[in-house]
């Protein structure tokens, strides 16, 4: 018995331990491909149910091929010439007894493929399309909202023709716009919106499982169902070097981005309201014939202080609270119980000289390691007041993003590096 054995070709052996029902079929897997086993399948849903071919050459290395060609990170072969294609497993189906996929390939007969609802599956090792709650494309973040009805009329009203829909294709189509909302639909639509309106409501995620036409590890919605999503500001580029000037004090001037070496308006402080024994301030550019004397910036372990004279003449001392993008900087008067101060500023270790001899010295805040987020804004609530505002966005219902000007804001140091 053992001489026969061994007198047998090896292919032949293998074969037979195939039909035998062998867990691992006589299979080269392109790299990366591995075997998930024997799965249940159902007509609806399908457990791999994005794409499908059946023909009687069916093999498992041409169903791989087949799915990878489009995109698919798993492909399983079924009743022996059927291949479907996905980029994740879908409930009900679950993994079965490894005997259960006991039909021999069309294509090759050495190769196992499934049975009669029953498919071998394999996997490249790519991830299932997740629900992340941000998704960045360049320095631009969204807030993802979810999953969202559509029954009409239309939650985001507008459509874009982009061609094939990935999440950033649409954001950033409708951010080029002007609108904050996005919302991806049925694989293949993409509609914005300055605001959820129509009758959408919140869905359960289920309900949004196609993928992109354009990135099958996305989701894209489903059949009136949006994967909605919001835009909340630019990223921080932190890629500036930055330098700390400890308690240092500063006259603080605003410097329009497309004006170089030029020197700016000044930058103050402006009482915006009193709670209890804290007054609460927000930073403005001033307008004509403003006073500012004594009013002295400084950063001292990463915050930023003011120190001077308030509207009124009165001498104030204020700290930078958490910076909120799209928002006004905020400072608060010390008193007991401060709110947590935010340290996330510092200085450009770039500095430039303007004037002769003597001359006037610069550098600019920056926030995160980046200088490059500052704005002014005239504020719609405060009859058009040109307030700063860190990280401006579209939509803002305080100010128009077309009519925000982007500029640093230089920190004069009067010669003294
Ligand atoms: C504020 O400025 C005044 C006058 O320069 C100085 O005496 C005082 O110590 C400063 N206060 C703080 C908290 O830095
Ligand atoms: C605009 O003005 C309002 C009212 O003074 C203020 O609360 C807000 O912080 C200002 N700036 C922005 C960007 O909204
Ligand atoms: C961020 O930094 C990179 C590299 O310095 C620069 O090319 C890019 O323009 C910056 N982006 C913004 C939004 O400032």
């Amino acid at each position: 018995m053992a001489s026969l054995l061994l007198s047998l070709p090896v292919s032949v052996l293998i074969a037979r331990t195939v039909n035998a029902g062998a867990l691992v079929p006589r299979v080269t897997l392109p790299t990366g491909w591995t075997s998930k086993g024997c799965y249940s399948d159902f007509v609806n849903p399908r457990t791999l149910g994005q794409l499908s071919q059946a023909n009687p050459t069916m093999t498992v290395e041409q169903c791989i091929n087949f799915c990878a060609t489009a995109g698919y990170s798993y492909a399983g072969v079924e009743y022996a010439d059927e291949c479907y294609c996905d980029s994740l497993i879908r409930s009900p189906g679950a993994p079965v007894a490894s005997t259960d996929c006991n039909m021999p390939c069309a294509g090759d007969s050495t190769e196992t493929c499934g049975a009669g609802n029953r498919i071998n599956i394999y996997w490249n090792g790519a991830s299932d399309p997740a629900d992340s709650s941000q998704l960045t494309v360049g320095y631009d973040i969204f807030q993802s909202l979810g999953c969202y009805t559509d029954p009409g009329p239309r939650t985001l009203p507008t459509q874009l023709n982009i061609g094939p829909v990935t999440l950033e294709t649409c954001g950033l189509a409708c951010l080029a716009q002007g609108f904050s909302y996005f919302g991806t639909e049925y694989s293949q639509e993409c509609w914005c919106g300055h605001s959820i309106g129509g009758s959408g409501a919140p869905a359960p995620a289920g309900d949004c499982s196609m993928l992109c036409n354009g990135d099958h590890t996305e989701w894209c919605g489903g059949p009136n169902r949006l994967n909605l999503y919001q835009f909340v500001g630019q990223q921080l580029n932190a890629t500036d070097p930055c330098r700390f000037e400890q308690g240092k004090p500063f006259d603080a001037y605003i410097r329009p981005k497309n004006v170089p070496n030029t020197d700016g308006t000044n930058f103050h402080q402006l009482v915006s309201y009193t709670n209890g024994p804290q007054t609460y301030y927000i930073i403005s550019a001033c307008v004509d014939g403003c006073n500012v004397n004594g009013q002295n910036f400084y950063v001292r372990n990463r915050q930023l202080y003011v120190n001077g004279t308030d509207l009124n003449g009165n001498p104030f001392y204020a700290e930078s609270l958490p910076l909120v993008m799209g928002e006004t900087p905020m400072m608060v008067s010390s008193a007991p119980g401060n709110p947590p101060l935010y340290n996330g500023y510092c200085f450009s270790v770039q500095s430039e000289v303007q004037g002769f001899g003597f001359g006037l010295s610069w550098t600019w805040l920056e926030v995160q390691n980046s200088k490059e987020f500052w704005y002014t804004c005239p504020n719609n609530t405060a009859d058009g007041r040109p307030d700063i505002v860190y990280a401006a966005y579209k939509n803002h219902p305080h100010y128009t993003f077309s009519e925000c000007t982007p500029i640093y804001v230089q920190a004069d140091y009067s010669g003294s590096f």
